[in-house]
C-alpha cells in the first residue's frame, strides 16, 4: 500500500453505547492516507452527514446493515472533492457523495461515487433535499404512501431532515400536511417558514387533544419517523384506506432493551389501513428521477433545503447526539472545510 504525505483525521468506534451516545464511545485519531489503486478515487471530505441510523449501526447484531466493529471508522455518507483520480469517470476537483466516513479523506470505489453538480446547488442540498432524505421522503411518500392530491398527510420528526422534505413535498402535490415536531419554536418554523398546515408540539401536556384538532377529518397518509407513544398517537387518527410509512423509529434508538410494538394497531383492522417499512437503498436505480424532480422544486422555491452544520470534524460526537436531543432543525451537518479551513 503506497501511502501520500498526509494526515487522514478520524472518528473510529471505541465502544458499544449504552443509551444516549457518549464522547468516549468514539475515538479520534490520525491515520496515513494511502494512494488510490486502480478503479479508486482519493476524496477531501467537506461534509459528513450526521444520521440517526448511526446509533443502529454502533450496536451488535445485524440491522439492515452490518454493525460497526470497533476500531472501524464510523460509517457516514459525506460529500468533498476528489484530489486523485484513478478511474476515468472522475478528474482531480470533480464534486462527489459517497460513503465517505468521518475522516476528512476517504478512498472510494469509483463505482460506488456520484458525481455532483456543486455549481447548480450547494454541495450540502446532495446530502439533503438533493439526497437520501429527500429521496426518503420522496419515494416514501409517494410510493410506499401512494399519496393522492388533496388528502391529508401526517409527519412525525417534522423539522428534521426527511420530516421536511415530506411535509414540503405532500404540500407541492395539494396536500393538507400536520407537522409533529418538538417544542413551539419547531412548530413555527414548520408553518411560518415550510408552509405548513398544522404544527402539533408532541412535548406539549394535551398533545393528544391538540393532534386530534390538527387532525380534526383524520389522516389518510401517516410518515413515521420517530414510532413509540407518537406512532400510537397516529394510529388514533386514521382515516379508512390510511396508509402508515414505517420511515424510522427515532425515539427507540437508544433503548437498552427492545421496544414494545403499537399498542393501537387494532386500528389498522378497523379503518383498513396499512402499515408498511421501507430502505430507502432499494430505490437506488431510480434516485436520478427523485433528484432531478427535487432540483426542479428546488429551483423553483417550492421547497427548501435547511441544513444545521456544526462547523468542524472535532464537534461529531456531539453533532450526533444532537438528533437525539431534538436540538438539529433540518439536515444535521458535519462541515471540514468551506475550501481551505481547518478539520
Ligand atoms: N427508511 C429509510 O430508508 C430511512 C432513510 C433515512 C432516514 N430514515 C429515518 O428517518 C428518520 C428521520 O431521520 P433524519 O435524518 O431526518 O433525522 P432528523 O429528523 O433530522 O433528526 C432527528 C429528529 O428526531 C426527533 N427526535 C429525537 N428524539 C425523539 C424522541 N424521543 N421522540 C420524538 N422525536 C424525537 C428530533 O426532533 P424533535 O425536536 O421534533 O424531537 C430530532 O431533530 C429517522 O428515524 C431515520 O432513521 C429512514
Amino acid at each position: 500500500m503506497t501511502t501520500l504525505d498526509m494526515k487522514n483525521n478520524q472518528w473510529t468506534l471505541a465502544a458499544r453505547p449504552v443509551g444516549l451516545i457518549k464522547d468516549t464511545d468514539f475515538k479520534h485519531s490520525t491515520a496515513p492516507v494511502s494512494a488510490p489503486k486502480e478503479g479508486q478515487i482519493l476524496v477531501r471530505n467537506s461534509l459528513i452527514s450526521v444520521d440517526p441510523a448511526m446509533r443502529s449501526w454502533m450496536n451488535e447484531g445485524k440491522s439492515y446493515m452490518e454493525s460497526i466493529r470497533i476500531g472501524d471508522v464510523m460509517r457516514a455518507g459525506g460529500a468533498g472533492y476528489v484530489v486523485q483520480s484513478q478511474d476515468s469517470r472522475f478528474s482531480v476537483g470533480d464534486a462527489v457523495t459517497g460513503a465517505v466516513g468521518v475522516q476528512e479523506y476517504a478512498i472510494l470505489e469509483a463505482k460506488d461515487a456520484t458525481k455532483v453538480d456543486a455549481t447548480s446547488a450547494p454541495l450540502s442540498s446532495y446530502l439533503n433535499v438533493l439526497g437520501i432524505p429527500g429521496f426518503t421522503a420522496y419515494f416514501g411518500l409517494l410510493e410506499v404512501g401512494q399519496l393522492k392530491q388533496g388528502e391529508t398527510v401526517l409527519v412525525s420528526g417534522a423539522a428534521g431532515a426527511v420530516g421536511s422534505s415530506v411535509g414540503q413535498i405532500a404540500k407541492v402535490k395539494g396536500c393538507r400536511v400536520v407537522g409533529i415536531a418538538g417544542g413551539p419554536e419547531k412548530c413555527k418554523y414548520l408553518t411560518e417558514t415550510l408552509g405548513f398546515d398544522a404544527a402539533v408540539d408532541y412535548k406539549s401536556p394535551d398533545v393528544r387533544k391538540l393532534l386530534a384538532v390538527a387532525c380534526k377529518d383524520g389522516v389518510d397518509v401517516y410518515f413515521d419517523n420517530v414510532g413509540g407513544a407518537i406512532l400510537d398517537l397516529a394510529l388514533a387518527r386514521l382515516r379508512p384506506r390510511a396508509r402508515i410509512v414505517l420511515s424510522g423509529a427515532v425515539s427507540q434508538y437508544n433503548n437498552t432493551e427492545r421496544g414494545e410494538g403499537p399498542k393501537n394497531y387494532m386500528a389498522l383492522l378497523m379503518f383498513r389501513a396499512r402499515m408498511e417499512g421501507f430502505v430507502i437503498f432499494d430505490y437506488e436505480a431510480r434516485y436520478p428521477e427523485a433528484q432531478a424532480q427535487l432540483r426542479e422544486w428546488l429551483a423553483a422555491g417550492k421547497i427548501k433545503s435547511h441544513e444545521d452544520i456544526a462547523d468542524s470534524l472535532m464537534a461529531f460526537p456531539s453533532a450526533l447526539r444532537r438528533l437525539f436531543e431534538g436540538a438539529n432543525t433540518g439536515k444535521m451537518l458535519v462541515k471540514l472545510r468551506d475550501g481551505a479551513g481547518a478539520v
